[in-house]
């Protein structure tokens, strides 16, 4: 197997278009059970940094898990994230309010939400699954999160994002609803 078919789950040898990727994302909640490499996941970490962020503030940390008993740990305590007893890793994106420009937790919230989707776009990409399930905005969540990954309480874990190889069972959804844009043309 060479490095790259390691990086690339998917068969073919290149990345899709931004385009095919924006529209083929979904979430994905059903997982092989293989393994992510850390290759892979340094090409999603590397996406979620190239995010916009007011002032290029950068607000963020990530935390990476990929042991097994972590992963079973966050599944056992998050009621709509038990994919990820069959995901490979997962990614907490954690926002910093403290580092956000003007200090403010919504400037915090906005650039880490751009950097999660980063990471979802770039899981597809390269041919893994993911998705988004939610700590923010629930006190329960992210109290769990912070105590099983031992996250400093002034730091937000947005998100928890398990990543894994997808069945195949999870398809994109249209969801383009041409009565929701509004052309202003005069
Ligand atoms: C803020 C936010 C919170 C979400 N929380 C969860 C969650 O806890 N569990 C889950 O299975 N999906 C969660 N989702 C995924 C949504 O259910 C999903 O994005 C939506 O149904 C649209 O489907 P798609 O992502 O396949 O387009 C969340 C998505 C967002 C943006």
């Amino acid at each position: 197997m060479s490095s790259q078919d390691t990086i690339f789950a998917q068969k073919t040898d290149t990345i899709p278009d931004a385009i095919t990727v924006i529209h083929s994302r979904k979430s994905v909640r059903n997982f092989t059970g293989e393994e992510v490499t850390a290759e892979q996941l340094e090409i999603l970490l590397k996406a979620a940094m190239c995010a916009p962020t007011a002032v290029n503030m950068q607000p963020w940390a990530f935390v990476v898990v990929t042991g097994r008993s972590k992963l079973d740990s966050l599944a056992e305590g998050l009621p709509f994230a038990k994919m990820l007893y069959k995901a490979g890793a997962a990614i907490i994106v954690c926002a910093i309010t403290e580092k956000a420009f003007d200090k403010k937790t919504e400037y915090a919230i906005i650039d880490c939400s751009l950097a999660s989707e980063n990471i979802l776009l770039s899981a597809e990409a390269i041919g893994l699954g993911a998705l988004w399930t939610a700590a923010y905005p629930y006190e329960d969540r992210m109290g769990y999160v912070r105590k099983v990954l031992n996250i400093p309480e002034d730091v937000i874990p947005l998100n928890v994002i398990p990543i894994g190889h997808p069945t195949g069972e999870d398809k994109p959804k249209d969801k383009y609803k041409p009565e929701n844009i509004h052309w202003e043309k005069w």
